[in-house]
């Protein structure tokens, strides 16, 4: 079904961001036949370039982050068409006039500030300033939304100058990936989990994010965050609280939130011996294998204390969770990509059988990437006429052998800029749901800068710091094998 016509604008226009993620999105849109005939993307950065140059810079762009079964020449043409591009100076008057001359009456009209955090108020003063903002109009802001408390308050403080909540759209891509939706949709569209989800029968949660890279070309940003700010405050967070969430009235904007935000209040503090820091070392070069650098090295600062890798357990106090840990972790360069949240059911009250050393949890553990699916772990008799010994069955359900295998799964950045189009806010972090995260979080980091701790080291390809397996084996519970 496409959407209202649009003018979206996106500041920032030739970024990365921009490349890899805003503009294939919106060509994949296109195809999709979810673009109005007269949506029009309007480009704005600080080159001086023409509009065939840009169009070629995103004709790159698509040959290099679309699938090849959907690259069709004359849709690219028809897609490019759309474009326009407007050198803008974000903080002179450069391009201002030119922009607005651009934009239409009656139309939605989106600006995404796909830029540092830095211009986000100069940009919203200049909308206003050249009356090309109105009182419909949007705002898409990415992350990093402030490094902590203060500064996230200053930044919602300088937006909400211009513009009023309903119009900010704060990006948490997590949020549009298909499979954190499903989250929503298997607690509450079905009768069989939630008399399950809680204190009662749940033993514990793990999520974990690992990622096979580095740090890569961005590291002059990822040392001053570090996995806590750039992961967890945000991404798992998001996680945390889908899971852990009353069920809100209604499938609506205000109403997820509301119920988000009661999560991270309620989240307790996180001691020093309940959180392990760590960061990748290098590794010569072996056998066909080239040398892989450290952290330190892929940040270019030999005495970096930031780190790449954390685990942590953090409670919620309150009636349903009381008492049940929830354990994060979160690494770059560990031995595989997989993001997964698996809830641990609590061991039968009594067993009938005499296998004191079976295993007899069961585990619904929900894949987000790669392989989306769900595994719920049961246990069976172990076939053969041995007597009655039991083994754990996994019952698998993989969401894509389900789907059809042309179903139209879009990107996050996809369904999260059409869900800025329609108007909808359900999947966008709410300003004090970003200070409460930050309010939470700023103790933590807080306190391991007093203690001037250095992360542990863990190998590339490994499943993180040794020390991080103790806070589960302390507790009498292990990690899941990161594969
Ligand atoms: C980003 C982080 O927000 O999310 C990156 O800044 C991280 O460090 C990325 O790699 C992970 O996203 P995804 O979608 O690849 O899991």
């Amino acid at each position: 079904i496409p959407v209202d016509p649009f003018d979206l604008v996106i500041f920032g226009g030739t970024g990365d961001l921009a490349r890899r993620k805003i503009l294939p999105g919106l060509y994949r849109r296109f195809l999709a036949g979810q673009m109005p005939e007269d949506a029009r993307i309007i480009a704005a950065a600080r080159s001086e370039m023409d509009e065939d140059a840009y169009r070629a810079f995103v004709a790159e762009a698509i040959a290099e982050f679309v699938e090849p079964g959907h690259r069709d020449k004359a849709q690219i043409q028809a897609f490019l068409a759309r474009l326009s591009y407007v050198a803008t100076d974000a903080k002179g008057s450069d391009g201002w006039d030119s922009l607005k001359a651009l934009m239409r009456d009656g139309v939605v009209r989106a600006f995404y500030f796909s830029v540092a955090p830095s211009l986000f108020g100069a940009l919203a003063e200049k909308l206003h300033e050249y009356g090309i903002a109105d009182g419909d109009s949007r705002i898409v802001v990415e992350k990093p939304f402030g490094r902590d408390l203060a500064s996230a308050r200053a930044l919602n403080a300088t937006l909400a100058a211009h513009f009023n909540e309903t119009q900010i759209y704060r990006i948490d891509h997590y949020l549009g990936k298909e499979t954190v939706q499903n989250l929503m949709a298997v607690r509450f569209a079905n009768s069989l989990f939630e008399p399950l989800w809680n204190a009662q029968h749940v033993d514990h949660v793990q999520i974990t994010v690992a990622e096979t890279v580095g740090v890569g070309g961005r590291g002059e940003y990822y040392d001053r965050a570090g996995a806590m700010r750039d992961m967890v405050q945000n991404h798992m967070m998001q996680l945390l609280c889908l899971i852990a969430m009353e069920p809100p009235y209604k499938f609506e904007p205000d109403a997820v939130r509301d119920e988000k935000l009661k999560v991270i209040r309620a989240l307790t503090g996180v001691g020093h011996d309940e959180i392990v820091r760590g960061q990748y070392r290098g590794m010569p070069a072996r056998e066909g294998r080239k040398a892989e650098p450290s952290y330190t090295e892929d940040v270019g600062n030999a005495h970096s204390r930031t780190e790449s890798y954390i685990a942590l357990k953090v409670g919620i106090s309150n009636w349903r969770w009381q008492g049940v840990p929830f354990y994060l972790r979160t690494g770059k360069k560990l031995r595989n990509r997989i993001s997964e949240i698996a809830i641990t059911f609590k061991e039968p009250p009594h067993s009938i059988f005499d296998e004191d050393d079976a295993w007899r949890e069961n585990v619904l553990a929900i894949r987000l990437q790669p392989d989306e699916g769900m595994t719920l772990t049961v246990m069976i008799k172990e076939p053969g006429p041995g007597g009655m010994r039991l083994t754990e069955m996994p019952l698998d359900m993989s969401f894509a052998d389900w789907l059809s295998e042309d179903a139209d799964i879009p990107d996050a950045y996809e369904r999260l800029i059409m869900d800025v189009i329609r108007g909808n806010q359900t999947l966008f972090m709410r300003g004090d749901e970003v200070e409460a995260a930050w309010a939470w979080a700023d103790p933590i980091i807080a306190a391991w800068e007093d203690r001037g701790e250095r992360p542990h080291g863990y190998d590339p390809g490994s499943s993180g710091p040794e020390d991080a397996l103790m806070l589960m084996h302390r507790d009498g519970r292990r990690w899941r094998e990161i594969r």
